[in-house]
């Protein structure tokens, strides 16, 4: 079987940045493209990092699209806390400024490589869905000839991240999250419940130690995240969110999907951005999504370890 196109759709944001080392270095994916969006950072700031992230991945003729700078109805907010204030844990500076732009129009350009490759990409999202939702909002039959579109994003069976039933990605963009799971898309979902099982310790970066210039850089970005994660969440090192969507793609066996019929309320006061699931044994609702409930996660520690850190 030959390689498995791919995009990528990011805001990144520390694990953004690690989910692309994985799916740069792995040799089951080619990656045409990356299209950008605001949310870990805004959308000037995510597009920098990308360029910083492919640069030291020697993956500098990718191209690169920014992409919407706010959600389709509300105003912006960032996870500066976890991430840093640059989205890469405060250490940009002390990088050159990528040699390159990005260009403009991330809606257009993913619409495009799905008319040159229709049925035969795959588009892996970790960010909030705002250019994913825009693309649909102008083309939905054109996005339904992706071979694949796999999200990170929403809390199933387990407590949300921003607020007690929300995830990131989802709550920052309502609207956008619930076009996407409305606009029956092969979609495969990555959320909380797969993805914090599936930590980074900071032991696994030092041991990486100088094994070359990425892994300095990773040490380097990590040290913000894992920091909040000691002082958050009780453990030295950080979850892998962003990058396990990328490792579901590479090979799917590391997880079990469920199919599920998955909404997204954007009414609620205090839910605004929660996946609601409908679980009764008696739904007859049609499933919107193939969700992963459980992974390998020593197998997919040991590929990214493998991938990205050696
Ligand atoms: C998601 O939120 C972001 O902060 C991460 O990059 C990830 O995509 C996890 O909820
Ligand atoms: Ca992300």
């Amino acid at each position: 079987m030959g390689r498995r196109r791919v995009l990528l759709d990011v805001d990144t944001g520390v694990d953004d940045a690690l989910a692309l080392m994985l799916a740069i270095r792995s040799p089951e994916l080619e990656v045409l493209g990356i299209t950008t969006v605001s949310g870990n950072v805004p959308v000037a700031r995510s597009t920098a990092n990308t360029l910083l992230a492919l640069e030291m991945l020697g993956a500098s003729t990718i191209p690169v699209v920014a992409g919407a700078a706010a959600p389709l109805a509300r105003a912006l907010f960032t996870a500066a806390e976890v991430h840093g204030s640059d989205g890469l844990g405060d250490v940009t500076h002390r990088y050159p400024a990528p040699l390159r732009q990005a260009t403009r129009g991330a809606a257009e350009f993913l619409l495009q490589m799905i008319h040159r490759h229709p049925g035969g990409l795959t588009l892996i999202a970790t960010g909030p869905l705002t250019n994913v939702a825009t693309a649909i909002q102008r083309d939905a039959g054109a996005m339904r000839r992706l071979q694949g579109l796999t999200v990170m994003g929403g809390a199933i069976r387990v407590s949300g991240n921003v607020g007690p039933t929300t995830e990131f990605n989802f709550a920052v963009d309502p609207e956008a999250a619930a076009i996407v799971l409305g606009a029956g898309l092969p979609l495969t979902l990555v959320p909380l419940d797969v993805t914090e099982q599936v930590i980074l310790s900071r032991k696994m970066v030092d041991e990486a130690g100088s094994a070359g210039t990425l892994q300095g850089f990773i040490r380097e970005m990590t040290a913000v995240t894992m920091a909040f994660h000691r002082d958050h969440e009780g453990f030295d090192g950080m979850f892998l969110h962003d990058p396990l969507a990328v490792g579901v793609v590479v090979d799917p066996s590391l997880v079990r999907g469920q199919p599920m019929a998955v909404a997204i309320e954007r009414r609620g006061e205090l839910t605004a951005g929660m996946a609601v699931a409908d679980l009764r044994r008696r739904s007859q609702a049609a499933p919107t999504a193939t969700v992963c409930v459980e992974v390998e996660a020593a197998r997919f520690l040991r590929l990214f370890q493998e991938r990205v850190l050696q």
